[in-house]
């Protein structure tokens, strides 16, 4: 089985008072009988399907966004597996949850383990305070949520977010990565560090 698995799944993000239909990539990622589940989206059932009985390690939140966390309570449920979110983003966390379901912290710098893929933890705030992106240089992969996307920065005309702020996240931290790193993204199709690299100038004269 490929160390990388996606899996698409669909349903609502709801913020600042609005709703909107999303496709979600959840990234199965680990070797042997272990994985990490990243973003445990809208579909339990799916990612389970996904899982095919390994053992989840942990559920890594790239960010709070209710999108990207609205399966995470039935996922703990059905495994038992631990939780891992940024701190930063406890407040979009409460939004969904409020204080009923617990997630252990996640550090800028830290390392996870699973099976024989290394994952780091990049603290890269901007679309939303908390927002990781993990990085496998085993795998030359980049798990990036809504931090990059094939096109450009995710979003940040919203509240929690900021564009100043997520451009210096990914010129400081992303860009810095091996040009040809894949970035497999929150939504949407994958990149490369490379492909992206060059448009920064284009990005920072629209703006978003
Ligand atoms: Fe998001």
């Amino acid at each position: 089985m490929s160390a990388v698995q996606r899996v698409v799944t669909s349903g609502t993000f709801s913020l600042d008072g609005g709703t909107w239909e999303v496709d979600n990539n959840v990234w199965v990622v680990g070797s042997g009988d272990e994985v990490v589940v990243i973003d445990a989206a809208h579909d339990a059932k799916a990612i389970l399907d996904a899982v095919a009985g390994r053992r989840i390690s942990a559920i890594v939140c790239t960010h709070a966004h209710n999108d990207h966390i609205n399966a995470a309570g039935a996922l703990v449920e059905a495994t038992g597996a631990p939780l891992r979110l940024h701190p930063a983003d406890d407040v979009l966390w409460k939004m969904e949850y409020g204080t009923a379901l617990p997630y252990e912290p996640l550090a800028d710098g830290e390392t996870l383990t699973v099976g024989e893929v290394t994952l780091e933890v990049l603290h890269t705030p901007g679309h939303a305070p908390g927002a990781v992106c993990l990085y496998a240089p085993g795998l030359g992969v980049l798990f990036t949520g809504d931090t990059l996307f094939k096109g450009g920065p995710g979003a940040t005309g919203r509240s929690f977010s900021s564009f100043e702020t997520i451009v210096e996240s990914i010129r400081g931290r992303l860009l810095a990565l091996p040009s040809e790193t894949v970035v497999h993204t929150g939504h949407g199709d994958s990149t490369t560090i490379g492909a992206e690299a060059p448009d920064l100038p284009e990005w920072l004269a629209r703006g978003h």
